[in-house]
């Protein structure tokens, strides 16, 4: 059976070598196996949850969408759009909503956290809790939902919200017939995740990202920053336990890993195992980055792609609306 592979990104930040690693390559790849129909698309009203700034979530949008075509996003063989542009989607989300027990949201883990977070420092529990967050994974599924996609490939963080819309679907599908196809979400875990400047994850939350198309002046400042030991040139280094080995290997071939798995028992110097690792990511995604100030040098071209994306998009999204309103009781008189 074809598989409907569908993935949002939420439009926050700017991409960073955490997120390509993690997220942007592999669904580059799963993109060209054609016997799947792919949806990737731009989470912009997710991000109005996380931020209240429009410039950034503009901004962000447009360098999201610019990275990933940038990176050879094959917008034939996929459906990629911006999920504000489909207005299904908030449609089928009030259906969803009214579908979802409220019990089940005050399980969601981001929920949850922000209550615990607000208990500890003595807080109303639902200080700074919009609806907006509360209702974030019914959002989600109304995104998986409206493409009846049967897998989504997310990390481990939102395997829950997965799970919720397949219960979502799961209860509309008792009450009004089968519409919808249970989705599964699919974590890979030979993905790195990667480590950021100071060694914890590369998280935009933790300002430790080195992002994806920085100029090479500054690509190499930040690779520059990652934080190692104190171990002299000549001293044996453990890979294991450093960043720099960590990223080397998200980009090395397995060759070029075990080398210098044995350069760091031989002691190689930071600085030169800092200037061959510029070298390595400076190589794999420089061609990129100049497609990508290309595209931002052109937003009406990006503009069009999206465009034609939604169109593609709505062809799907469209019909099953107009079955689901049928089925819900709202539709013409005559
Ligand atoms: N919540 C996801 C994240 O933060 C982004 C997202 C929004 C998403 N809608 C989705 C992912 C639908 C998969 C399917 O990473």
């Amino acid at each position: 059976m074809q598989q409907r592979v569908l993935t949002g990104i939420t439009t926050t930040g700017t991409p960073h070598l955490g997120n390509y690693v993690g997220a942007i390559r592999p669904a580059i790849k799963e993109s060209r196996q054609s016997d799947n129909l792919s949806f990737y698309f731009l989470a912009d009203f997710h991000a109005l949850i996380k931020s209240r700034e429009p410039q950034q979530v503009h901004q962000s949008s447009m360098e999201v969408a610019a990275t990933w075509l940038a990176l050879g996003l094959d917008t034939d063989n996929v459906v990629f759009y911006r999920q504000s542009d489909i207005p299904e989607i908030p449609e089928l989300c009030w259906f969803l909503t009214c579908m979802a027990a409220k019990g089940l949201m005050n399980r969601a883990h981001a929920y949850k956290a922000a209550v615990d977070a607000n208990e500890q420092g003595g807080e109303d529990p639902d200080f700074g809790v919009t609806m907006g967050l509360y209702s974030y994974p019914v959002l989600m599924a109304a995104d998986i939902l409206m493409f009846n996609a049967t897998r989504v490939p997310v990390g481990k963080d939102q395997i829950q919200h997965v799970e919720m819309a397949r219960d979502i679907a799961a209860r509309f599908n008792h009450h009004y017939g089968e519409h919808f196809v249970l989705p599964e979400a699919v974590v890979d875990d030979h993905v790195a995740v990667l480590q950021g400047l100071d060694g914890r994850k590369m998280s935009k939350s933790y300002n430790n990202t080195i992002p994806l198309f920085l100029p090479e002046k500054q690509l190499k400042k930040h690779i520059n920053k990652i934080k190692t030991n104190l171990l002299e040139p000549g001293e044996p280094k453990d890979p294991d336990s450093s960043t720099v080995f960590q990223v080397w290997q998200a980009f090395a071939s397995p060759e070029q890993t075990d080398e210098m798995r044995q350069a760091f028992a031989d002691g190689i110097a930071w600085g030169e195992a800092k200037k061959q690792l510029f070298e390595l990511v400076n190589n794999e995604v420089s061609d990129a980055r100049e497609r990508y100030n290309e595209l931002l040098q052109n937003p009406a071209h990006i503009e069009a792609v999206l465009k034609e994306g939604a169109e593609k998009a709505r062809s799907y999204a469209s019909p099953l609306l107009t079955k689901l309103r049928k089925a819900v009781g709202i539709h013409s008189f005559s």
